[in-house]
């Protein structure tokens, strides 16, 4: 059973449908778990030429998405799901994405519509009319929000039920427990001289799992100490935390 359908509303769905074909998501939508609809918004234009952007008014440099064929191609989604769908633009002004927002997306919502502008973007009135919220990748401009909407996307449909072998994958993941992730190792166990940490190889369950919590809060320590600031730990972490900054001096 579809238990998340994602519409991306996009001018290039042949390039979005290839990507999200592949690996897990690919397999997942074979298994009918999630769908992804890519819709192709010049399909609602109502020239001729099947023209989707125009001069901004007011002038200035590029083209501007109009909102006539992006509001067509957006109704027909709602009018097939037989309700308004909450609306996610893809936009470098929205708020950023995180994992927290992949969690919430996918536990709100059954259903999702993903707009991609293009060019200087869309028509302000559309955003008006049917978005929800405003998400960005990062605070960098891209050309297109294909590659924002396939991030997304990704993000939310990996952590509904069945798309991965095994839900506890994305527990100890980086962003899901507020930690970062600890290293990961495969064979061989030696390479170019580097060993794999023989704690790995011991079998005894107890010391992999501690090893992994204490890698797990190193890197957060180092690379990301925002993060650990507001990450919830328990008294055997500040232990822990304390024998990384003594083998750190
Ligand atoms: C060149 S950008 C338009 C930027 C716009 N003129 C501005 O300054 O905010 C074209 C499209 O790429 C997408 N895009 C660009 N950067 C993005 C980001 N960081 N996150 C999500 N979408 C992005 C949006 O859909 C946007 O409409």
């Amino acid at each position: 059973m579809v238990t998340m359908t994602i519409d991306i509303l996009t001018l290039f769905p042949d390039a979005v449908s290839a990507m999200m074909s592949q690996s897990i998501i690919g397999r997942a939508q074979e298994n009918e778990i999630v769908k992804i609809n890519c819709r192709q918004i010049r399909d609602y234009t109502e020239n001729r030429q099947k023209q989707v952007d125009d001069y901004p008014y007011g002038g200035g440099m590029g083209m501007v998405m109009q909102v006539q064929p992006l509001y067509d191609c957006w109704k027909s989604v709602c009018d097939e799901a037989g309700e308004r769908v909450h609306t996610i633009y893809m936009s470098p002004q929205g708020k950023t994405f995180t994992q927290s927002d992949a969690i919430r997306l996918k536990n709100d919502y059954e259903r999702l519509i993903l707009v991609c502008g293009h060019y200087e973007g869309i028509d302000e009135r559309f955003i008006e009319l049917c978005v929800d919220e405003e998400i960005s990748i990062g605070d960098f401009v891209l050309t297109g929000g294909e590659i924002a909407a396939m991030a997304v996307a990704d993000a939310v449909c990996r952590l509904v039920p069945g798309v991965l072998a095994d839900q506890s994958c994305f527990r100890e993941e980086s962003h899901y427990s507020g930690l970062l992730e600890y290293p990961q190792y495969s064979r061989p166990e030696l390479f170019m001289g580097k060993r794999v940490p023989p704690v790995l190889l011991s079998g005894h369950h107890a010391n992999i799992k501690k090893w992994r919590r204490k890698e797990s809060l190193r890197r957060t320590l180092t690379r990301r100490p925002d993060m650990l600031e507001k990450a919830v730990l328990e008294s055997s972490d500040l232990k822990l935390l304390e024998e990384i900054k003594s083998e750190m001096k």
